[in-house]
């Protein structure tokens, strides 16, 4: 009798974590390492479930000649909670997505057009995994690993991208180093870069110091 009445709990501790159907972003409210909060149904449309914007080119006239439109959780409400999200990466030749890593998703990259050179970084042995990629291939990029994009080809290149959170964070290595103000002398001490080298990528990139 006890172990019946045990099991019966159990079912309904159960079924009320499975409870809900979806939680729309309320993005108004704050946000908190398992999502926003969420929209009452009552306000909740189809809208939040669709995202127009990724048929539509980024514009790569920038330095790195490369776009990202992200579909992220901030622009697509509906994703809140359910672990996914996607962008569109747009290359021109010569463009490139520099060496970063997203600390909250693996990527999964699939080539619509173009020829893409990408590779990851291994953590535990600092492995190169590269690959030049083409139409119709995917690639998968593991959580927090460094990794990159280039073009190299001619013509322009197309990838959409997915991840396996809502908000798949991003930083990139060149702007940690070189895009704020921590002190050239501790930047060379921390890199082993020379002075010349330093002063000049923060120049490009913003960074003082
Ligand atoms: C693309 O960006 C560049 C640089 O910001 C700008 O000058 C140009 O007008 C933009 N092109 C379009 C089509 O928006």
């Amino acid at each position: 009798m006890l172990h019946v009445l045990f099991l019966f709990s159990l079912i309904l501790t159960s079924t009320h974590v499975l409870a809900q159907d979806f939680c729309v972003a309320n993005l108004k409210g704050v946000q908190t390492p398992s999502g926003y909060s969420c929209k009452m149904e009552s306000k909740v449309t189809i809208k939040d479930f669709v995202f127009t914007g990724l048929g539509v080119e980024g514009n790569t006239t920038n330095i790195i000649k490369a776009a990202v439109t992200p579909a992220f959780v901030g622009q697509f409400p509906g994703l809140n909670g359910l672990g996914i999200s996607a962008a569109r990466l747009d290359l021109a030749p010569g463009g490139v997505v520099p060496m970063h890593t997203h600390p909250a998703a693996t990527e999964l990259l699939y080539v619509e057009h173009g020829h893409i050179t990408a590779g990851f970084i291994s953590s535990s042995a600092n492995t190169v995994f590269l690959q030049t990629l083409k139409k119709g291939d995917i690639m998968v990029f593991p959580q927090g690993l460094f990794h990159f994009q280039i073009n190299f080809g001619k013509r322009p290149s197309l990838a959409i991208v997915n991840f396996n959170s809502p908000n798949p964070g991003l930083q990139i290595l060149d702007f940690a180093l070189f895009a704020n103000d921590l002190p050239s002398d501790l930047v060379e001490k921390t890199t082993f870069l020379d002075d010349a080298q330093v002063k000049k990528l923060k120049g490009v990139l913003g960074g003082s110091g």
